[in-house]
């Protein structure tokens, strides 16, 4: 258990860590490609780790220095590797993927937490391609066998960016085109990536075309993640000011800004720049006076990981909130509507679940308490950004689980 004390003020220049998403796919992409690749401001948390744990498993040099992670592909996969993808999603979507058409057996294995998420969402499209995968009733483990793969038209049901990437780094290795469609726009690293890495790729909108391609590799310096900078966003929009440099603003990332404006949240985008194909900029957010907020479905994917906080932040806020279409929350690392709803509850606050989201009625103060953290890093770090700005301040059960994405998250807070 950790003790998290209330504050009266937080305010502070942050450096946070590198973004989860464009490291994993770093070294993934590199991990095959020809050539070295040198991947700086990497995020070193263990969903990351499990990442190059598998690349090595599967045969490339990955080598670790501090937050610098320097990658040799190699050409040709390891045959029969058994893949430990931890408390990692995208590790295991987007593997499945990758190892579809390179001519292995792999066996791919998790967590009790990944072991109860959904795998059928990446087999069933897959297939569509040609892959042989094969689940255990839809979850890990995960067994991918040889097979030619051909490209073809895939119309995705839910946005998700695994499962997008999982069919593109598929159709890299298929022949003819491969076009993957979904219902919103999700997050596009992979598509900028496998563009830098020399893929014959192409994003329309909400439509991605990928042929058969080779991937060079490529240096990449990861931005700061807009998910992680999220918790001290919102304690400088809770209790103070606070700036988040470096900080990725991918647009298909930035729905916790759009979240910002609805609630009244005061904020300022600083310096401006675009790197690696990634837009980036320092973000500087003051308190603020928030009142109730309307979200829907077309917002949640660019939002994804940050609805929990989010939600919070509308337990603070003056009036009713409504956040629906949010379906996908109940399976991520632990059913994030039911965990965020008690978290709010067990601050103080009030917020029903619904089955795709929730309603918050918001008050001033909340009074602390004592936060199950289900042992999923968001719930963690939403429990303590509420803590610090309740009455008492409490307890958060199970803290450690927060080194998946951010393992200095609570040195830094005291910092
Ligand atoms: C991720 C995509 C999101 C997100 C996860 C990372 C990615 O999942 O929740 O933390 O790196 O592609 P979905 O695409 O399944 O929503």
């Amino acid at each position: 258990m950790q003790r998290i004390e209330p504050r009266a003020h937080f305010e502070g220049e942050f450096k946070l860590p590198g973004d989860k998403s464009i490291t994993h796919r770093a070294v993934m992409f590199n991990a095959t490609a020809e050539g070295k690749a040198v991947i700086t401001n990497a995020l070193i948390g263990e969903d990351c780790l499990s990442t190059c744990a598998c690349m090595r498993a599967l045969g490339a040099k990955v080598e670790v220095d501090g937050t610098t992670i320097m990658v040799e592909g190699t050409p040709q996969f390891l045959d029969g590797a058994k893949l430990n993808c931890g408390n990692s999603g995208t590790t295991m979507r987007l593997l499945t993927g990758f190892l579809a058409g390179k001519g292995v057996h792999a066996t791919l294995y998790g967590d009790n937490s990944l072991s109860s998420r959904p795998m059928g969402r990446v087999a069933k499209p897959l297939a569509l391609l040609g892959a042989d995968i094969q689940t255990t009733d839809g979850h890990a483990p995960v067994s991918v066998s040889p097979k030619a793969l051909t490209g073809t038209k895939v119309e995705l049901a839910i946005a998700s960016a695994q499962v997008k990437s999982a069919l593109l780094l598929a159709g890299i290795s298929a022949d003819g085109e491969t076009v993957v469609s979904e219902p919103v726009k999700s997050r596009d690293h992979t598509e900028r990536m496998l563009y830098a890495m020399g893929a014959d790729i192409q994003e329309e909108g909400r439509l991605v075309t990928v042929k058969k391609s080779v991937l060079h590799a490529i240096d990449v310096c990861v931005p700061s993640d807009i998910s992680s900078a999220a918790y001290f966003m919102a304690l400088g929009a809770l209790k103070g000011k606070t700036l988040c440099k470096n900080v990725g603003v991918n647009p298909t990332r930035t729905g916790i800004l759009t979240a910002f404006d609805r609630l009244g949240v005061k904020y300022t985008l600083l310096n401006e720049r675009v790197s690696g194909g990634e837009k980036i900029a320092d973000i500087l957010v003051e308190k603020s006076n928030m009142h109730g907020i309307v979200l829907t479905e077309e917002l949640v994917p660019s939002m994804v990981d940050e609805l929990p906080l989010v939600a919070l932040l509308c337990a603070f806020a003056d009036g009713e909130s409504r956040i629906t279409g949010a379906k996908e929350l109940k399976v991520k690392e632990s059913d994030r509507i039911f965990a965020t709803a008690e978290l709010i509850r067990n601050l103080g606050g009030d917020c029903t679940p619904l089955d795709d989201g929730f309603i918050i009625r918001g008050k001033k103060n909340l009074t602390g308490g004592t936060i199950n953290s289900y042992l999923d890093h968001r719930i963690a770090m939403t429990g303590a950004v509420g803590l610090i700005a309740s009455e008492n301040g409490g307890y958060i059960q199970d803290p450690e689980c927060c080194a998946i994405s951010f393992p200095d998250f609570f040195e830094k807070l005291n910092a």
